[in-house]
């Protein structure tokens, strides 16, 4: 997202051929010929990726099938699995929106332990396989819309938050909950060079009231498109909630705590007067450098078949959400 917080110009606002090492530069272009990023050709489905990384000697990330119920639908028109794992933000891994596929592939998910702490009466931890069987899975069709003014219609599959806040028994204390991605350089590339990481300080957190954080719609997704999530996308768990810019949802997470005060986030403690803590969807409060009135939707078309479509409050959950905010001014709130 979202360089050039600072005016001064850094690294990170360099075109790509000027920060990367030549080598890689020239390998990752011949990588992304083959996802359809440079040229025309269309992009791969993700079995065709799986079988350019074998050709070329690179293993990708193997997800595994999940069952699920079907619980949360959508009239939206969804997103191909292909681009909605070959377009991401995930800084841990680099800055541009392809890097994370090419850097992530090696990410080890599987031994994980995800700590539930703070202000309640039992604390937990999930070990990877309870991830997938602590709580039944279902599968819920929410849009994404990134604060850049890209969106997406994504399948993904989880549970409920508040259904593991409330087997960790929040306490009367418990006002906010703070989520935290794991911190590990050696996996993660962009946690030890700045250039690498956007000048993001690591590792990523983020928040939510406890009331956003029950709310029926926050997500916890260890999947997509009937499969495990696969790195790029925050593997093996992440929060997805659809009603606030994409900054929100956290990846690879792996302490979720119950506090009294509001906890910091990452893109506030970076750039506050650009994002702040509720981030909630509001074509009305644009961001200081661009609007927000409106997002392109990432849809099967080719690179220059994407849709300019309106954005709506609340991402168009308003029905679900707006009763939280109801006495609070959005655009001090933002
Ligand atoms: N979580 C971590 N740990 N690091 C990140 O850089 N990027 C955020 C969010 N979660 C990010 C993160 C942003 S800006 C967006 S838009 C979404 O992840 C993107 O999710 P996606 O790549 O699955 O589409």
């Amino acid at each position: 997202m979202i360089k050039n917080i600072s005016r001064k110009s850094s690294s990170w606002q360099l075109p790509e051929h000027q920060v990367t090492d030549e080598g890689v530069y020239l390998k990752r272009r011949s990588f992304l010929k083959q996802l359809g990023f440079v040229g025309t050709s269309a992009l791969l489905s993700s079995s065709a990726q799986a079988d350019w990384f074998s050709k070329n000697e690179l293993t990708p990330f193997v997800t595994k099938p999940l069952s699920f119920k079907n619980s949360f639908k959508s009239e939206d028109v969804l997103t191909p699995e292909a681009k909605v794992i070959s377009h991401n933000n995930f800084y841990e891994f680099g800055t541009s929106k392809n890097d994370p596929i090419e850097n992530a592939q090696q990410f080890n998910v599987n031994p994980w332990q995800l700590n539930v702490s703070g202000e309640v009466g039992k604390e937990l931890t999930l070990d990877y396989d309870d991830l997938y069987k602590l709580f039944p899975l279902e599968e819920r069709i929410y849009r994404m819309r990134c604060v850049e003014a890209w969106s997406m219609v994504i399948p993904w599959i989880g549970f409920p938050l508040a259904q593991l806040i409330k087997k960790a028994q929040p306490n009367s204390k418990a006002k906010y909950v703070a989520f935290e991605t794991l911190y590990d350089p050696k996996q993660m590339p962009g946690q030890s060079s700045r250039r690498i990481g956007g000048g993001v300080k690591y590792p990523y957190v983020e928040g939510l009231r406890l009331d956003e954080a029950m709310n029926p719609l926050t997500l916890m997704s260890v999947g997509l498109y009937g499969k495990s999530l696969p790195p790029q996308n925050g593997a093996p768990i992440r929060l997805v909630v659809p009603w606030k810019y994409g900054f929100k949802s956290i990846k690879s997470i792996v302490s979720i705590k119950l506090v009294e005060k509001m906890p910091p986030t990452t893109w506030n403690i970076l750039a506050p007067r650009e994002y702040g803590f509720y981030a909630n969807v509001n074509p009305q409060v644009d961001h200081p450098r661009w609007s927000q009135a409106s997002e392109r939707r990432i849809t099967s078309g080719g690179l220059f078949a994407r849709n300019r479509i309106e954005t709506m409050p609340f991402n168009g959950y308003e029905e679900q959400v707006a009763h939280l905010y109801k006495n609070m001014d959005l655009r001090k709130n933002y």
